[in-house]
């Protein structure tokens, strides 16, 4: 029997490629070329599986040119490159790689917020450039991380990660807003407080976007919501570009109507807007809430494990759809 014929559609760790090869025939992207859609979907017409990275875009255009294609193995946790309804009506299962970036990305959104908090970026520009040369008494104060109000919206795993750490670690008044509310064990847990959307925009010193990009979630953080912020509040993204209106964040940071933002996503990526390169009180990195080795390599695995798991009839390990079988 011939094996499976699997993409992977960027490059990753050679050592996860070379677990696929032996289950597989296999074609990689070792030269990591960033394939235009047709170029993929010319890549993808004679494949039965795909191993994708959150940067190529699952449609109903791909599908059709990929008769064969029974399974897309995202490497990552969030699948907004999926569009999940044409993969199930094409009886393609989709799977994602949840929980093991929990704990990193929680960590790195805790970073975010302490660098911007404490203007950590911002002060080393300043120093770089050769500007530091007497101490003042007011010289890049920031805002408080202990003992302040930390606002979550989104609070799924990594939502509650970052609870934890901020309610037993520093000390902070906890407080969430999600679609669906916590069990009062996790809310325990977490020692996190459920409020509305509105108390949450109010009360926050330090907002974490932590929710998936959806349709209903496009700007959920637009100049109105930013309004409703404290003056002093700082902001941090990293869930998805396209949660928060970028253009309307930069604009409210040079009017300094907020005190500051943390942002490691974009709409548009890797595009960034402008605007936000000309503000100084905004911290920004590129996409990188999970990257930590042992995190990504963890990642690979995993997606890797979901063909595996799927070719030898055990089925996907974190599926994100539930399509008919289709016919092999
Ligand atoms: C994820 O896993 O969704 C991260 O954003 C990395 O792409």
């Amino acid at each position: 029997m011939t094996p499976p014929r699997i993409l992977v559609a960027r490059n990753i760790f050679p050592e996860v490629v070379e677990r696929l090869s032996q289950h597989f025939d296999v074609e990689s992207n070792p030269e990591d070329i960033i394939w235009t859609p047709a170029e993929l979907a010319e890549r993808v017409k004679d494949k039965d599986g795909v191993l994708t990275t959150g940067s190529q875009r699952v449609d109903a255009a791909l599908l059709a040119a990929a008769p064969r294609l029974r399974i897309v193995a995202n490497m990552a946790v969030g699948y907004n490159n999926f569009d999940v309804d044409a993969m199930t009506a094409a009886g393609v299962q989709g799977t994602n790689t949840p929980d093991v970036l929990t704990e990193t990305t929680a960590d790195f959104g805790f970073a975010l917020l302490m660098a911007t908090a404490r203007r950590v970026t911002e002060s080393e520009h300043y120093l770089r450039a050769g500007k530091w040369n007497r101490w003042s008494y007011d010289m890049f104060a920031g805002s408080d991380v202990h003992g302040s109000t930390l606002g979550i919206l989104g609070m799924g795993r990594i939502g509650q990660g970052i609870a934890r750490r901020g309610a037993h670690g520093f000390g902070m008044n906890v407080i969430y807003h999600n679609r669906s509310r916590l069990s009062p064990e996790l809310e325990a847990e977490c020692k996190a407080r459920y409020v509305s959307k509105e108390e949450l925009l109010r009360t926050a010193d330090h907002l974490v976007l932590v929710l998936p990009y959806t349709p209903e979630s496009h700007h959920a953080i637009g100049a109105a919501e930013i309004a409703q912020m404290k003056s002093t509040a700082n902001l941090i993204n990293i869930a998805r570009g396209g949660i928060v209106d970028d253009a309307a964040l930069a604009q409210a940071l040079k009017d300094k109507r907020i005190a500051a933002a943390g942002l490691d996503v974009f709409e548009g990526e890797p595009k960034v807007h402008p605007a936000l390169l000309e503000v100084p009180n905004v911290v920004l990195t590129p996409h990188i809430a999970s990257a930590t080795v042992p995190t990504r390599l963890a990642m690979a695995n995993l997606a890797a494990d979901n063909l595996i798991a799927f070719f030898d009839g055990r089925g996907a390990l974190t599926p994100v759809n539930r399509p008919a079988p289709k016919r092999a």
